[in-house]
């Protein structure tokens, strides 16, 4: 049987895996798909720039739109990246017929709904399984594998450079800026590498996650974000001595009027797995009604790990060519017009439990005042910590978990502290999540 043929947008950190790992497993990758894949077209801005990989019999172009339009093209694999060049090419695509693969989560996140219409009406297929958690097979999973269960939460580290960054200033105390800019040099982190350290990137692989999981409609612009960016070092040790760690999770949760959608900084208990996953190692928790609690696993980037998903894909889209477009695994999981209307509720009507972290005028009285604001608003307290203060400290820090609690009280809760004479500075919330 002819090879499937395969046009290249991209040779970078992923592009480059991809033409790696396509050559070293060609006869297994042949062996499983029925048939080899080859990558006849490729493009990249600068051509003239050295390649990490073997780029013998691919024609070469800086010129896109060429392999988009190449009549012997059968599946277009856009390894740029951004939602503006790239949306375009992936429309062209369709609009010509092909099948698409990317590991695009911001093009997924942000026009999904659009390119899946337009696909389907195209009869063609656009995977995306690089897209979440690098290699995990996680977007399967829960698409495929979990098809039988009612989902009620998910909750998951997936930024391979956010994680990387906080374990490096955890276990070895480096500089935030320092190792960042090694996940940049390791081809971990986006162009922009403020989508990874603000939260942007997991909420545009939270909407993914979230989509298929619920069968909810793709909803960027309703998930609350918040970056690790305002993480001190002080909080990492408060936290460990109250026995957590703090990870940067996104967490998709059904409630009786909505779902919760939501990204931030997150106290977990340390005994759970998900507190221990640490560098650029990915993971997701997600629990079903039938099957229960269920942890997916891997490394969440690099060039690699995110080219077996590409690969994945590439194989699926293969066997699936002869295939009825009607019978295909839909793009989001559930058919097209059985999609849900569920709202996505505001961050004040998530329930969550909370650490706070205040500095107070070290007099008698202070902490008893603000346990009956807390107390006065139904927050109950799960722990009280004050660690040592430094020798020339005038004031005291003063550390507080409470039981879960619906945002908008603990945010009412919050505003009546900061009115207090006595607080010094401006209060700390993180939220906390026991996982169970
Ligand atoms: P890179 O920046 O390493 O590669 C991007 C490639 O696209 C380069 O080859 C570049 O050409 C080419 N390119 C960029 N802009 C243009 C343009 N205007 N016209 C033509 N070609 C262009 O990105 P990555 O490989 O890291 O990421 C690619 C995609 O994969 C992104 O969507 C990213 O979010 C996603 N992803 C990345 C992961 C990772 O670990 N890196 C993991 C999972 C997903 P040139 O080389 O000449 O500059
Ligand atoms: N920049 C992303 C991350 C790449 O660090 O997780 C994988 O999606």
């Amino acid at each position: 049987m002819e090879p499937v043929k395969v046009g290249l947008l991209g040779l970078g950190t992923v592009g480059s895996g991809v033409v790696r790992v396509l050559a070293r497993n060609a006869d297994e990758i042949q062996r499983r798909a029925g048939r080899g894949i080859r990558i006849v077209r490729a493009s990249a801005r600068d051509l003239t720039r050295e390649r990490d990989c073997d780029l013998g019999g691919i024609t070469l172009t800086s010129q896109p739109y060429e392999v988009v339009d190449d009549p012997e093209v059968q599946i277009v694999l856009e390894l740029i990246g951004g939602t503006g060049l790239a949306r375009e090419l992936v429309m062209r695509a369709i609009d010509n017929g092909k099948h698409v693969v990317t590991a695009n989560k911001a093009l997924i996140a942000l026009h999904g709904n659009e390119i899946f219409a337009r696909a389907s009406a195209q009869g063609v297929t656009v995977a995306f399984e690089a897209a979440v958690g690098g290699g995990i097979p996680i977007i399967k999973a829960i698409r495929e594998a979990l098809s039988g269960n009612t989902i009620e939460w998910l909750a998951g580290i997936i930024n391979g450079t956010g994680n990387f960054i906080l374990t490096e200033m955890r276990d070895k105390g480096r500089d935030f800026e320092d190792v960042l800019s090694e996940a940049q040099s390791l081809g971990y982190a986006e162009a922009d590498p403020t989508f990874d350290v603000e939260g942007v990137d997991a909420a545009h692989k939270l909407t993914i996650l979230a989509s298929i999981a619920f069968g909810i409609p793709l909803q960027f612009d309703r998930v609350y974000t918040e970056g690790i960016t305002r993480i001190t070092r002080e909080d990492v040790g408060n936290a460990a001595e109250l026995g957590y760690r703090i990870k940067h999770l996104g967490i998709a949760r059904r409630q009786p009027e909505g779902i919760e959608l939501r990204v931030h900084p997150t106290l977990i208990p340390e005994r759970r797995l998900l507190a221990n996953v640490d560098g650029v190692m990915n993971a997701v928790l997600v629990r079903g009604d039938a099957v229960g609690p269920t942890l997916y696993y891997g490394p969440g980037a690099g060039a690699e790990p995110t080219a077996s998903a590409v690969v994945a894909d590439l194989v699926d889209v293969a066997r699936d060519l002869t295939v009825d477009p009607n019978n295909r695994v839909p793009h989001l999981a559930f058919q097209p017009d059985a999609l849900a209307d569920l709202p996505v509720l505001p961050i004040e009507e998530a329930i969550s439990a909370y650490y706070l972290h205040l500095r107070a005028a070290d007099r008698p009285g202070v902490l008893a005042d603000i346990t009956r604001i807390l107390g006065e608003r139904g927050i109950s307290i799960e722990a009280v910590l004050q660690p040592q203060p430094a020798e020339e400290a005038e004031d005291a820090s003063i550390v507080i978990l409470t039981a879960p609690v619906r945002e908008s009280h603990m945010n009412d809760a919050i505003e009546a502290i900061q009115r207090m004479d006595a607080i010094t500075m401006p209060l700390t919330k993180i939220r906390v999540e026991s996982l169970k």
